[in-house]
């Protein structure tokens, strides 16, 4: 397989909230990229700043509370930290879209389904009411709705989970975007609809050549879903790898204990706690975010934090133990 074209590439990211507490770490140096086509996952613990980093990509973090203090996030290897407001609006929903983590507010209860479609399709032409139902219709249709010229003049209250889920879905991808971030987008289905939601999503991937950011707690979505995985921890990534590397290979002490925390037979429940809180991102420690839980942490730990390795396979992590002066 020859290797796609990079589509997003973020660098050495940091956005942090100014307030009186001081200054929450919330992202604070992610760098990762994602090619054509690619699933990549992010998991971690809540409140890692997953979603942060997310409406980071977006710009739309919550103003004036955060501020995109540095780095660069470069689509299509233009820069969206340094766009206007202005070129960032033509930029959302176009090239880069988002599911938002809570499916039931995603969609506005006073318009009908055919009118949110067709706002979603409006910015991409001058084409009459007749031929954006048509569309409509048809992007209904891309998200396997049935019998979708009923459903144009529904109402969400009107609609099941699921099916508010693929209309959601077929908003985010109206527009052709080259990528788009799928934050906790099944959390609230059980789990048929669950499945039945990511297939879709891969299948569209698959006529498209898509690029997703895949956010989610759950390792069994990570493994149906995601081609590479990024785990983060309090504010950073930790390691990343294939998604088969680092089932087979976890490096990162957090990366193994989240493991640990599921059942070992088939990685398919939601992590389940492990010992110790993570760090409050606002009072965090000097050296590795994770040495007050790690069995492994020694004093160098404490230190500094620890600088990311590369392995083989383009597996990268964070950890000292992964640094060779580590066994002497
Ligand atoms: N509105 C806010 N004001 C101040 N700090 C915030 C705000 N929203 C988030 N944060 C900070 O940013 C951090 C990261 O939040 P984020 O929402 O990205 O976490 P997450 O990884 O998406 O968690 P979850 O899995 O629960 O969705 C939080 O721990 C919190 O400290
Ligand atoms: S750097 Fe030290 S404390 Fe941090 S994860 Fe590695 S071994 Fe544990
Ligand atoms: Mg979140």
């Amino acid at each position: 397989m020859t290797e796609k074209d990079i589509v997003l590439e973020v660098k050495d990211l940091h956005t942090y909230f100014f307030n009186r507490r001081g200054v929450t770490k919330a992202v604070d140096g992610v760098s990762f990229s994602v090619r054509e086509g690619e699933t990549l996952g992010i998991v971690g613990e809540s409140g890692c700043g997953k979603t942060m980093t997310a409406l980071s990509l977006l710009r739309l973090i919550p103003k004036p509370a955060a501020r995109i203090v540095s780095g660069e996030i470069l689509l299509d290897g233009e820069d969206l930290v340094s766009l206007s407001d202005k070129d960032m609006r033509q930029v959302r929903g176009r090239k880069i879209s988002m599911i938002l983590q809570d499916p039931q507010t995603s969609l506005n209860p006073v318009f009908t389904i055919g009118n949110q479609l067709i706002e979603a399709l409006g910015a991409q032409g001058k084409n009459s009411r007749k031929e954006m139902l048509t569309k409509a219709m048809e992007a209904l249709r891309n998200v396997r709705v049935a019998a979708p010229e009923r459903r144009l003049d529904d109402y969400p209250h009107q609609m099941s989970g699921g099916m508010k889920q693929r209309v959601i879905g077929a908003i985010a991808v109206s527009a052709s975007p080259k990528i788009i971030i799928a934050d906790e987008p099944t959390t609230a289905l059980d789990v048929t609809i669950q499945l039945q939601y990511l297939r879709l999503l891969k299948d569209i991937q698959a006529e498209t050549g898509l690029a997703i950011i895949f956010i989610t707690h759950d390792f069994g979505i990570v493994a149906r879903m995601c081609d590479r995985v990024a785990v983060m921890y309090a504010g950073r990534i930790v390691e990343q790898a294939d998604v088969r590397d680092l089932f087979n290979k976890p490096h990162h002490p957090y990366t193994q204990a989240l493991m640990d925390s599921v059942p070992k037979m088939d990685r398919t429940d939601r992590l389940r706690a492990i010992d110790g809180q993570p760090p409050f991102l606002w009072d965090l420690p000097e050296g590795c975010r994770f040495a007050p839980r790690c069995i492994n942490a020694r004093e160098v730990c404490t230190k500094s934090y620890p600088e990311i390795t590369m392995h083989e396979n383009n597996h990268s992590v964070a950890c000292f133990m992964s640094q060779p002066e580590w066994d002497n």
